[in-house]
């Protein structure tokens, strides 16, 4: 085998590395997309050519098969031809007894916070050693603050090869929703013209409440409860679920209930999309469900929206004080042109938001990663992503009032 290490080197030489490599391959551009988003000082980097492939990629799920995400899209090779993945020549299974561990082509550590047992949290052991051609891979859905309880991210050191997350860096992206627009070209024009008609949509005036919340934590990371009492000293917010009063369905944030739905797009003009952790790229569905639906998101988070909805298309929170967040949805529901733009792009983009969509996209696109030309990989460190090192920070109190 034919090998490269390039350890702690300029990410320019590091290019022009992977450039002589891949040179007359047809999926350069990907490598070079894959390599730039993911390209850290604390990885250390090989590159190396393989011999012959394994036709189909064996994928072994550590634990975790029963998470909504893995249900959603299945086991076996027949979960990649069902969910008409590109590449179909994976098989994924969750029983370790099949094949020793070094066998797989990837081993898949589900990092969960609803484990509730030690064995739950042990991660592989490789007696015979690693196998350097697999690769393992971090994966959750959930952000840092949510596994600090459960996992010491010190202790895992050299021992991912790939991350399967919603961050943007993830070598396999696992986001919750996506909204992408139905025409590739969109015109600054046409969204002003856009713009401009759906002021006459008439969304508005049927709604005779403020702003609705659903929600089931009360006292989060992120402090989005102290934003939220704030708030509601000038406007009013309808709170439902158990931190609330007021009830809809049970455990709506995780399943969909149309009539609950059905409820909020005809009485309320708003929605706190707020998330329980402001950790980087953490959006989650409680932003991508309301974008599905008739009514306008407020949010309340650590990611960057516009990079996952289109302009003019929810109001971030974030950059007011509640009294003035307040004072500005007051405006809006006031006025009824200025509330409807916001829908302006409802015909032209489509929105992603479910757990079988999310879960379509991430393993099919785990699959076709493993059939591309071997970019080898490990992390150094999770820690300062994903343990102690995290960047999530709870709002300022300073800022609130
Ligand atoms: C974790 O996976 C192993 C192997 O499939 C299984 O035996 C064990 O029961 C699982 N642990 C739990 C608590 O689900
Ligand atoms: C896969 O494609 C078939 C045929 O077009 C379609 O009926 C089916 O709903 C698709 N499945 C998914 C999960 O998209
Ligand atoms: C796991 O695989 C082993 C070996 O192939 C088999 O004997 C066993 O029945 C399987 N377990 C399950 C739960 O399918
Ligand atoms: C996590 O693991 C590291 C390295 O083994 C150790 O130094 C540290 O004390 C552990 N932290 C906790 C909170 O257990
Ligand atoms: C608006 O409020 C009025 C009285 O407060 C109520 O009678 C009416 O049904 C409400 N309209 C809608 C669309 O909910
Ligand atoms: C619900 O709580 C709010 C704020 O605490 C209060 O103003 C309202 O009267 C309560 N509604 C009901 C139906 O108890
Ligand atoms: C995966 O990571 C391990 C541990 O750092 C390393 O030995 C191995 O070469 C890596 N394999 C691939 C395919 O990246």
């Amino acid at each position: 085998m034919l090998g490269l290490a390039i350890n702690k080197i300029s990410p320019v030489k590091t290019v022009i590395l992977i450039l002589l490599i891949a040179v007359g391959s047809l999926v350069l551009p990907n490598i070079l997309l894959h390599f730039a988003l993911s390209s850290k000082p604390h990885q250390s980097t090989t590159v190396q050519l393989r011999p012959q492939q394994n036709p189909i990629k064996s994928i072994l799920l550590w634990n975790g098969s029963d998470r909504k995400e893995v249900r959603a899209f299945g086991l076996g090779q027949q979960a990649f031809i069902n969910q008409n993945c590109t590449y179909t020549q994976c098989d994924m299974t969750d029983n370790r007894s099949e094949h020793p561990i070094e066998h797989y082509d990837a081993v898949v550590v589900v990092f969960n916070d609803e484990f509730t047992s030690e064995d739950q949290l042990r991660m592989p052991q490789f007696k015979n050693g690693r196998n350097p051609n697999q690769r393992v891979v971090f994966f959750t859905q959930e952000s840092p603050v949510a596994l600090k309880a459960y996992y010491n991210m010190t202790e895992l050191s050299n021992f991912f090869n790939w991350t399967m997350t919603y961050r943007t860096n993830a070598d396999v992206p696992f986001i919750y929703g996506r909204i992408t627009a139905k025409s590739i070209d969109l015109k600054a024009e046409e969204i002003a013209r856009f713009r401009g008609k759906a002021r006459r949509r008439g969304a508005g005036p049927s709604r005779n409440k403020t702003a609705a919340w659903m929600v089931s934590h009360c006292n989060t990371h992120s402090q989005r409860e102290t934003y939220v009492k704030e708030l509601s000293k000038h406007i009013d917010v309808d709170i439902y679920g158990g931190c609330g009063n007021l009830s809809c369905a049970l455990d709506v944030l995780h399943h969909s209930d149309p009539q609950c739905y059905d409820m909020l797009e005809s009485n309320y003009k708003f929605y706190l999309s707020f998330e329980n952790s402001l950790c980087p790229d953490y959006v989650t569905e409680k932003f991508f469900k309301i974008m599905a639906h008739d009514i306008l998101p407020v949010v309340y988070g650590a990611a960057d929206y516009t990079k996952h909805a289109p302009p003019h298309s929810f109001i971030d929170a974030g950059k007011w004080k509640p009294r003035e967040l307040a004072t500005y949805l007051k405006l809006l529901d006031a006025n009824d042109a200025l509330y409807d733009e916001y829908f302006w792009w409802k015909d032209h983009y489509r929105v992603e938001f479910s757990v079988n969509d999310m879960s379509r996209h991430g393993f099919c696109d785990l699959c076709q990663k493993l059939h591309e030309p071997a970019i080898s990989k490990s992390y150094k460190e999770l820690a300062s992503e994903w343990g102690d090192g995290n960047q999530c920070k709870p709002f300022h109190p300073s800022t609130i009032s």
